[in-house]
């Protein structure tokens, strides 16, 4: 039996135990001190737009649904019958109508949960330990949901830091993706891409900021498309950019020396940022007709703000991963010790013209989809690492590269200069997995 005191023999500041990937108890221990506690990503407010418009989901090991209640409100809701247990919505998504009815006995609900009717209740339960106000005749709610710019955020313990709190430094994902609109918000796409990997979550959340796998892991995609690419510019017409293809290519051509120029700023709670843009100011006409918009909107001191924000990537630990300039976004959603689900969502800009979105489309689909190769890579990488560490060939999982040097503010620890493929990352990350774990 795990004892929760063994558990601080498992991490070290620049090595973890096999077993926190492995154990399935820790993994029990993991969904209550840390899913099942901290702010969850529900989905974004544009998922919903009407009345009983739902959406499930799964926070930690629980079945969850958001809806759009008639006062426009957002409920999140244990997606379970107070009755006997069935499920309310089997649907992925969907709209429930004025309320929501169980398929199984026929007791309603209000959006908020609230019960609203049972078939014929006074007779049936005349006399019984239950009466229509017996809040156990509730849908369950979540402890508490908060959302910022729309995306909607859910914890399930009543108490612990608000959203704003919790997410501290790591807002400017949101601030980022919202602020590159013309009109200052993002409309979800109406639907994501799912992908189940067997392998551990946190596997997942550590690839995320981890730059210095890209050029190793990505080399062969990113070559053979720096091949096609250069015979496209041989045949391409002075001035234009085969854009898609740099996507791809700069994987092979962004080597690992050049990874080391950017950096990654660690913040508590395990979120974390890699710096860098993706190098998409080109000045294509898409381009140019995209910034006059937006100078028009912010003007242009306020543009140049806002489109000379730094970032590659922000982790929000332990369940998102979001690239902000391209308004993609990943959710974990574990499944199993080696089982997870990963929800991967873009967005559009509001305001913005429709090549741009489909610049940030060409980006989901061929980095971070199920069919491109980029994905794919990962993936393999994910499994071989979760069968490797279920095996005796070694205790530990290393994470000391640049260990030493990373340079500590109040509330921040950054890689040093010339270090950003540091495993800065991945010790910040463990270190609040470890706080979160001794409750
Ligand atoms: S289980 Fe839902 S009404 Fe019976
Ligand atoms: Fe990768």
């Amino acid at each position: 039996m795990l004892r929760e005191a063994n558990l601080s023999k498992f991490v070290e500041p620049d090595r973890v135990r096999r077993q926190v990937y492995t154990d399935p108890e820790i993994f029990e221990l993991e969904m209550q001190n840390i899913h099942e506690k901290v702010w969850i990503y529900c989905g974004h407010e544009s998922q919903i737009p009407k009345v009983g418009d739902y959406w499930t989901l799964q926070i930690g090991r629980q079945p969850m649904l958001m809806v759009r209640g008639k006062d426009k409100q957002i409920h999140v809701l244990y997606n379970r019958c107070p009755h006997r247990g069935n499920m309310m919505c089997g649907d992925r998504h969907g709209n429930t109508g004025e309320q929501f009815r169980c398929s199984y006995h026929a007791w309603q609900f209000h959006h908020d949960g609230r019960l609203k009717q049972i078939p014929m209740m006074d007779s049936g339960y005349a006399g019984t330990r239950l009466n229509k106000d017996s809040p156990e005749l509730s849908m369950k709610r979540a402890a508490r949901v908060e959302s910022y710019r729309g995306f909607v955020f859910a914890s399930l313990a009543p108490s612990g830091p608000g959203l704003k709190e919790f997410l501290g430094k790591s807002i400017v994902a949101f601030d980022d993706m919202c602020d590159r609109a013309p009109e200052g918000e993002v409309e979800v796409v109406p639907n994501c891409f799912r992908v189940i990997q067997h392998s551990n979550w946190k596997l997942f959340m550590e690839n995320q900021i981890d730059a210095l796998h890209p050029s190793v892991t990505h080399q062969s995609t990113g070559r053979a498309a720096h091949a096609v690419e250069k015979e496209l510019e041989k045949k391409a017409k002075k001035g234009e950019t085969a854009l898609k293809y740099h996507m791809l290519s700069a994987f092979a051509t962004v080597t690992i020396d050049k990874w080391d120029d950017f950096q990654t700023i660690g913040y508590p709670h395990g979120h974390c940022v890699l710096t860098g843009y993706m190098g998409l100011r080109p000045q294509d006409p898409d381009t140019k007709a995209y910034d006059k918009i937006m100078i028009k909107a912010y003007g242009q001191k306020r543009f140049e703000e806002i489109v000379g924000v730094n970032i590659h990537h922000v982790l929000v630990y332990p369940g998102l991963s979001v690239q902000s300039p391209l308004q993609q976004l990943r959710a974990v959603r574990p499944l199993g010790v080696d089982r997870t689900l990963t929800e991967i969502w873009h967005f559009r800009l509001k305001g913005a013209p429709e090549a741009i979105y489909r610049r940030s489309l060409a980006y989901y689909n061929l980095v971070n989809s199920p069919a491109t190769l980029i994905n794919a890579d990962d993936l393999e990488n994910f499994w071989k690492c979760h069968q490797g560490l279920s095996s005796d060939g070694g205790d530990w999982v290393s994470f000391a590269r640049h260990f030493g040097h990373d340079i500590e503010t109040p509330g921040e620890v950054s890689s040093a200069p010339k270090q950003g493929t540091s495993e800065a990352p991945m010790r910040n990350q463990m270190k609040a997995w470890a706080e979160y774990m001794r409750g």
